[in-house]
């Protein structure tokens, strides 16, 4: 099985590498996006493999279609990328559902403990042995509400760090997962309570139509004073210039963001000796209160190799047996539930 693999970036090699050998899948590596521009390069390949920046949209299916290319595989979980209406029937998308929730997880725990205790001040500051405290005064976590929309794989850990600082959890899912709500320190919710009752929020559902600008003015304008906001699921969930408005008008306390609506052309490359054309993301890094990282939340070892082990998986069970659990579905996300005509 040959692989054309698009974006790529140093640290996917090694592990990719090890279980592509171990299973029999060979992957040619471009460093350059799949795009329309770009998809001439799968010509003669079984399949791509693909991540969250590279465009798999109707003329990508079409043409990877002509050239016989037979598998989209995202390493990835999201796959907003991916024009699943137009791919359904024509060509077979593969994903990895979950690689190292915990990953995403603390990250996002990460970016709110930095940000409300000031850490990425102290590191620079104490570097210039500067040791002034002024301007430090952060608050505590225990017995603060954290409002946690979406409450699957990652949501769930993250409520479950929360809780180990003693805070209350308020939660809204579409889909309530049972047991979760214990009435007293985790509560399902509408969002209107989540939003009114909340210290902070944080984002762990996916992007669709539903969820696009989720945090807008108008959720904003709901949100206690101060509010901080974490997203470490994908950039349009939050309307970057609401956010900036909040921030500006001291709305919004913080904002830690491991995603950003327009990441696709900057995240994962270095633009440190050229100017920034995102006005919007320029003034949010430049704010004291708001932390940057480029889609790094699932950047730990054991997700990188959990990664690569399911999607040769998945390449190597769609060739071989032609089957895949982790095949999508536009619609429901699953290719069992298509088969049995269960989502039509
Ligand atoms: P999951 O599928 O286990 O959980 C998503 C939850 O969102 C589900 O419980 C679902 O019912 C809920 N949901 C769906 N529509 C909703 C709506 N309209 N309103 C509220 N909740 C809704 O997914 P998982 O693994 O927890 O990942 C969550 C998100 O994290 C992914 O969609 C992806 O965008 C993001 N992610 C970010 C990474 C990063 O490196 N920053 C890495 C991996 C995932």
């Amino acid at each position: 099985m040959k692989i054309a693999f698009f974006d790529t970036k140093p640290y996917d090699k090694p592990s990719f590498d090890k279980f592509g050998a171990e299973f029999g899948v060979k992957f040619k590596y471009f460093e350059t996006k799949l795009n329309e521009d770009t998809v001439d390069l799968a010509n003669g390949y079984d399949g791509v493999c693909v991540f969250v920046n590279d465009t798999v949209n109707a003329a990508v299916i079409d043409r990877l279609c002509e050239m016989g290319v037979k598998v989209v595989a995202l390493r990835c979980a999201g796959f907003n990328n991916v024009d699943m209406k137009h791919a359904f029937g024509r060509i077979h998308v593969l994903r990895v559902p979950a690689y190292s929730p915990y990953a995403v997880a603390e990250h996002a725990m990460a970016m709110l403990l930095t940000s409300i205790r000031r850490i990425h001040k102290a590191y620079i500051r104490t570097r210039d042995f500067n040791f002034s405290l002024a301007g430090m005064t952060g608050f505590d976590l225990h017995g603060k509400t954290v409002g946690v929309i979406g409450t699957g794989r990652i949501g769930q850990v993250f409520i479950q760090i929360c809780r180990g600082f003693g805070m209350r959890v308020l939660a809204y899912d579409k889909y309530q997962t049972p047991g979760l709500d214990n009435g007293d320190t985790v509560k399902y919710v509408s969002l209107e309570e989540l939003f009114a009752a909340s210290d902070i929020i944080s984002l762990h559902c996916p992007l669709t139509e539903e969820t696009y600008h989720i945090i807008d003015e108008n959720s904003l304008s709901k949100c206690k004073h101060g509010v901080v906001i974490l997203n470490t699921s994908r950039g349009a969930l939050v309307d970057a210039e609401a956010l900036l408005t909040g921030i500006k008008t001291r709305k919004v306390g913080a904002a830690c963001l491991d995603v950003y609506e327009e990441e696709s052309e900057l995240f994962f490359e270095d633009f440190s000796g050229h100017i920034l054309e995102d006005d919007t993301l320029a003034r949010l890094i430049s704010m004291p209160n708001v932390i940057v990282t480029s889609h790094q939340a699932f950047l730990t070892e054991e997700a990188l190799s959990n990664i690569a082990e399911t999607t040769v998986k998945n390449i190597v069970g769609f060739f071989e047996t032609n089957q895949c659990p982790n095949e999508l579905c536009y619609r429901c996300g699953n290719a069992e539930d298509c088969k049995s005509g269960k989502c039509f």
